[in-house]
């Protein structure tokens, strides 16, 4: 998956740019992404000293005061303008605890020389001789070596800075205080970027804005604070369109994004994170941290942020983990009885590449056990449970099997369990967590077994950097057509509601007709669209017949999908259900949604062209009702 660039800016110095910039970027180097620095606040370089805060080894201490960056490079370029911009001889991995591997390139040998030789480059005659292609190819290339390269750009508006901006970015971070001067001038700025980048014809997806509400006091001044992050909510509003979800979200993101003013990190450049391992809500790593698991969900899951800030995060670290991986790990859970038998799957499983993550062969021992598990439930991507006539009575297995579902519901990357039916086990071993999931049996062939899972597992995922999903509500019959709908979802082009377990299901129906019209309210609230995925039961059902209704008078896109040739986990197809829409009236006028019947009979077939698909169909939804 091709990396990310984002700019961080500001319009005025001194706002903590390289302080948030440098803080974010340690985290996301810490849980697992490959995450470059870019200095190019030529005037007023600090990445250097942000970095130099913390103890480095004495050859690393010397590059981050002696070696060349930008400059050098860009002068370079001037001697030997047909030359590619040599970026590796100016990009360094920091190898000091606690950074992560972090890698930097430096504004320039800050010598006394510095100022005088930055002067002497001339920018616009430096364009003319083809710096700016030169500098995109050079971003090409980082994207392939990096998931994010953070720029920390220089203030003022300068011609130089389009490409910063506008050009080169998925996504505009930029900071500004509680102060006219800063909030004008940055929305200025965001407003012009993201008006020179939809000119452009790139085929480099939309720009999108992050404002970021810095150094922002509330200890002593509660009552201005108030006015100003209100202010703030009203004036940045058309920066969160398109990706933010709802309008009513925009208060509770400002505010989960504004960095407070702490007085101790005031001192000097430090780095807060490294230095302060906690992360209490009241300190400045919890912000930080929001800000850096927004950018490892792509400004995504918004709806997840505000539910629950710490799943969020937890999640962001374990897409860190794997996001990038080509190979799809598994967690293989079994009951020592059945070792011979996981033995052998893991053997071959391995045998086609799939690493798996076996109890007696991954950790050491005398290793903490139970963290070592945890670490492994989260950095797996799939987990396989072997069921033998024992499984439901062993409750340790059923805890994992729980905490591995949890995540797998907040979780973008798709994740699946698959229970694997040991000969001769009759399916009623399979534990009540597990029902909902289609299963294999595993004989003596464990080749042919790990061949029919390896095709289970495949990554569906669509990896467009950046790209936001549509948020969709889906209306289906739950048992009916579950696996159906997590097809869909395992497509991952849109982003829907969350999917509940048949227990929490349960729970809510206990509520009565109340709870469950309030769950579907909750969960409509952040969607633009209503995708109805018709399986063989589900038109005219008391809740789908609700859901359309809903979703038509608060204005969301409705369309429907016949989904009934998809296979189901016993592999069965089911018959076509009716036209949901048909005769359907709101406030007496007529529900209108297109209805989408795939015209094809394998499922395969039927599947792919949903895939294809969906995202047309439901930007055509959408665009209907506005
Ligand atoms: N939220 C904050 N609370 C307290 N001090 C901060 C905060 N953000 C930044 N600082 C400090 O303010 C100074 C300037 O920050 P810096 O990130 O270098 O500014 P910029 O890059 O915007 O010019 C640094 O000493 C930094 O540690
Ligand atoms: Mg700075």
């Amino acid at each position: 998956m091709a990396g990310s660039v984002i700019t961080f800016y500001s319009y005025k110095g001194g706002v903590g740019r390289s302080f948030a910039l440098t803080n974010v970027g340690t985290l996301l180097a810490r849980w697992g992404f490959k995450v470059l620095c870019i200095d190019f606040d030529l005037e007023a370089p600090g990445l250097a000293q942000f970095f130099g805060s913390v103890p480095q080894t004495p050859d690393a201490a010397e590059w981050l005061l002696e070696a060349p960056g930008l400059v050098e490079m860009v002068e370079a370029f001037k001697g030997d303008p047909w030359i590619p911009l040599d970026w590796q001889s100016y990009v360094r991995r920091l190898d000091a605890p606690g950074l992560g591997g972090i890698a930097l390139m430096k504004a320039g040998r800050t010598d006394a020389t510095y100022h005088r030789r930055l002067q002497q480059l001339s920018w616009p005659s430096l364009y003319q001789a083809g710096l700016g292609s030169q500098l995109e190819r050079m971003f090409d290339e980082l994207r392939e070596e990096f998931d994010y390269v953070l720029i920390d750009a220089r203030t003022g508006v300068t011609d130089f800075s389009g490409i910063i901006t506008a050009q080169l970015p998925d996504v505009l971070a930029f900071l500004f205080t509680a102060n006219e001067q800063s909030l004008d001038g940055s929305m200025h700025v965001a407003r012009r970027a993201a008006e020179a980048r939809n000119g452009l014809a790139l085929d480099r997806s939309r720009l999108l804005l992050l404002p970021i509400p810095a150094r922002f006091e509330t200890q002593v001044e509660h009552r201005i604070a108030l006015l100003w992050r209100e202010r703030f909510v009203s004036e940045l509003a058309e920066f969160y369109a398109g990706w933010a979800g709802p309008n009513d979200f925009i208060p509770k993101l400002v505010q989960a994004t504004t960095i407070p003013y702490v007085p101790y990190w005031s001192f000097g450049e430090r780095l807060s994170v490294v230095e302060d391992e906690s992360s209490d809500p009241l300190g400045i790593n919890f912000t930080l941290e929001t800000l850096a698991a927004l950018l490892a969900h792509r400004l995504g899951q918004t709806g997840l942020l505000l539910d629950s800030r710490d799943d969020f995060v937890a999640a962001a670290k374990r897409l860190a983990r794997h996001g990038g991986a080509a190979r799809r790990s598994v967690f293989l859970s079994y009951d020592h009885a059945n070792t011979f038998a996981a033995e052998g799957l893991r053997e071959a499983l391995e045998k086609r590449g799939t690493p798996v993550f076996m109890d007696r062969h991954d950790i050491p021992s005398g290793a903490h056990f139970e963290a070592k598990l945890d670490a492994a439930i989260e950095a797996s991507d799939h987990m396989l449970v072997l069921v033998g006539d024992r499984t439901r009575e062993r409750r340790g297995q059923t805890a994992d099997i729980r905490k591995f579902l949890r995540q797998a519901a907040s979780d973008v990357r798709p994740r699946f369990v698959v229970p694997v039916l040991l000969e001769g086990t009759p399916p009623s071993a399979i534990p009540d967590v597990l029902r909902q999931y289609r299963t294999i049996e595993l004989g003596i062939d464990f080749d042919g077994a790990a061949r029919e899972l390896a095709e289970l597992l495949q990554p569906r995922l669509a990896e467009t950097p950046f790209k936001v999903k549509r948020k969709c509500y889906l209306s289906f019959s739950y048992i009916h057509d579950l696996w159906r709908v997590q097809q869909i979802r395992n497509m991952g082009s849109v982003e829907t509601q969350p999917i509940l377990g048949h227990g929490s299901w349960e729970t809510v129906r206990r509520g009565g007709d109340a709870a469950i019209a309030e769950l579907i309210a909750e969960n409509m609230r952040s969607k633009e669209c209503l995708v109805v995925l018709v399986g063989a039961e589900t038109t005219r059902r008391k809740w789908a017949t609700y859901e359309i209704e809903r979703a038509w008078r608060e204005g969301l896109g409705v369309l429907a999908i016949h989904v009934h040739k998809l296979r189901d986990r016993e592999g069965r197809q089911t018959r076509k259900g009716a036209d949901p829409f048909e005769g359907l009236l709101v406030d007496g006028s007529p529900v209108v949604g297109r209805v989408y019947d795939p015209p094809f009979d394998d499922s395969r077939t039927v599947y792919e062209h949903i895939r294809k698909n969906i995202e047309g169909w439901i930007s055509e939804a959408v665009a209907a009702r506005q």
